[in-house]
């Protein structure tokens, strides 16, 4: 089941990020990899900062977590993250297209250059690398992550034509 998150799913929420996270240790810059990769802190300021959280839930286990943040013109897809031990499995593609599926704005997704598999599962969903000029622009403009993030940090795009496109589609 998808369901948007509630406060009483934190610890689960700081969980599942946590351990899908492990991803990104020896393969982002080590200067910016520390654990927990996302303190609660910092989770709690997001959702203050208006992070809608969603989850997928089986069994009363957070599987998957994904949030949507509106920034305006644009949407950004925050923290996508499903548990390692059932990645592969379709659950990041159905979150994916259930926030898509709440607006029809042009979405963005920031993540690390170095995470292939991310780049990879976003482009085959539809997204656009943007040049290294618009990357910078667009972090400066829609996030709020030190400069060394943003060297290494690429945006992928999709448009609202897109994003409206995949509302109308049948599901098979
Ligand atoms: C990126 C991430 C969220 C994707 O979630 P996921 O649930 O593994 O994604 P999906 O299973 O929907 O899709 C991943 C792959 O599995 C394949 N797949 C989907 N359903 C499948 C199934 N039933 N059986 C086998 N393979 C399947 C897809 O084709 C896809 O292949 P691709 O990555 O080569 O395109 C997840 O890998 C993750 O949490 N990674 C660590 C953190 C991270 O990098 N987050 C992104 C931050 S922006």
């Amino acid at each position: 089941m998808i369901r948007r998150c509630t406060p009483s799913d934190l610890q689960q929420m700081h969980a599942a990020i946590n351990d899908a996270a492990q991803a990104y240790k020896g393969v982002i810059p080590d200067d910016r990899w520390h654990e927990p990769y996302i303190p609660m802190e910092e989770l709690e300021a997001e959702i203050r900062d208006r992070v809608v959280f969603w989850c997928l839930e089986e069994d009363g286990q957070l599987i998957g977590v994904m949030g949507i943040q509106d920034k305006g013109d644009v949407v950004l897809i925050r923290h996508a993250y499903v548990r390692t031990s059932r990645r592969h499995g379709g659950i990041g593609t159905q979150l994916l297209k259930h926030l898509e599926g709440l607006t029809t704005k042009p979405i963005l997704i920031g993540t690390w250059r170095a995470a292939i598999w991310a780049i990879d599962f976003y482009e085959r969903n539809g997204y656009l690398i943007q040049s290294r000029k618009e990357t910078d622009r667009d972090l400066r403009r829609y996030w709020n992550i030190p400069e060394r993030q943003i060297e290494t940090s690429v945006v992928l795009a999709k448009s609202a034509e897109g994003a409206a496109n995949q509302l109308i589609q049948p599901t098979s």
